[in-house]
């Protein structure tokens, strides 16, 4: 593959300071209790690694891997390739994800975990492509809204690269 780094679409910077601010809004409104979060591996580890250290309340972390896209499009074909460990019955659970596109790995997620019967279940994503959205889910804590971009970086690949640039940039083939 013909590699160059793409153009700055969110800097590191404008990504750690929203992360900041979601790890407040996060702490704040589970201050009283105590958080699971369920990360969606392999792409949000970057923005889960940042947001848990942004997070100041007691908390466990676990997480899964679910895989639905091959090259750009999301194959709408999903498959959950590990089993957590944590007992999410009667947990508050946030679901962790980098970005919300069409919506079909975060409404399998969110109906998977349901079945443990958590007492709360929400989503966090770094970054939502609203116009994408082809099923009904939604996210709770939203970093940036997104046109329909396909974005690289910051835990997000193409074909596996580019997962480890600190920025998001945009795809160009
Ligand atoms: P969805 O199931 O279509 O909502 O897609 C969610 C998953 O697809 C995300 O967790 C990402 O792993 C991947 N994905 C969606 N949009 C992009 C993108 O623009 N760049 C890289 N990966 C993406
Ligand atoms: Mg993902």
């Amino acid at each position: 593959m013909k590699y160059s780094n793409p153009e700055v679409y969110i800097s590191a910077v404008d990504i750690q300071n929203k992360i900041a601010e979601l790890g407040r809004r996060i702490s704040e409104d589970y201050k009283d209790g105590e958080l699971t979060v369920v990360s969606i591996s392999n792409g949000a580890m970057l923005f889960t690694a940042d947001l848990v250290r942004a997070v100041t309340i007691p908390m466990h972390l676990d997480s899964i891997m679910i895989s639905s896209y091959a090259g750009t499009e999301s194959s709408g074909n999903i498959s959950l390739r590990s089993e957590f460990k944590l007992d999410l019955s009667g947990k508050d659970v946030l679901i962790v994800d980098e970005i919300l596109d069409s919506g079909n790995t975060l409404f399998y997620t969110r109906r998977k975990l349901l079945e443990q019967n958590p007492a709360s279940l929400k989503i966090c994503v770094l970054l939502n492509k609203q116009e994408r959205r082809k099923v009904d889910v939604n996210a709770d804590y939203v970093g940036f809204e997104i046109p329909d971009l396909f974005v690289i970086g910051y835990g997000m690949d193409y074909k596996e690269y580019f997962r480890n640039l600190p920025y998001i940039g945009i795809y160009k083939s």
